[in-house]
């Protein structure tokens, strides 16, 4: 199928699932207030794949990502709350240590570009369809 819905609901505040689009990971990731404060709160001169968090969401509570590191392809670490998440609180990879932040780009590492959004919508408040 080239498109995947993904129910919402019993993802709690802080929490995330994985799911699969296409053969790739997609990473579903409900953040909380200072997750989403400290996407905001990085000046863009600081990243090495400048995009504001908010051209990265369609909701700010709901970060929505292709979970495949953008140096060599590793899948990161981060969607369990007991993972490594790196110095800036997203995703850590652990093949070469690249690290991204909670809007999911990367801010550290050998990873040239940001983790990428895939095409979704909202479909209600509470469901998205990927693709
Ligand atoms: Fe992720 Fe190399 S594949 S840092």
């Amino acid at each position: 199928v080239s498109t995947t819905d993904v129910d919402l609901k019993p993802i709690a505040a802080g929490a995330a699932i994985t799911v699969v689009w296409r053969g790739k990971p997609v990473f579903v990731r409900s953040r909380t207030e200072a997750e989403i404060k400290a996407a905001r709160d990085v000046p863009m001169s600081e990243l090495k794949d400048p995009q504001a968090d908010q051209d990265r969401v369609k909701k700010d509570q709901w970060l929505v990502l292709i979970g495949i590191c953008t140096h060599l392809g590793c899948i990161p670490l981060g969607q369990k709350a007991t993972d490594e998440r790196g110095p800036f609180g997203g995703y850590f990879c652990p093949c070469h240590g690249s690290a991204y932040d909670t809007s999911g780009r990367v801010r550290q590492g050998p990873a040239p570009l940001n983790l990428p959004v895939p095409t979704y919508a909202f479909t209600s408040d509470t469901q998205i369809r990927i693709g």
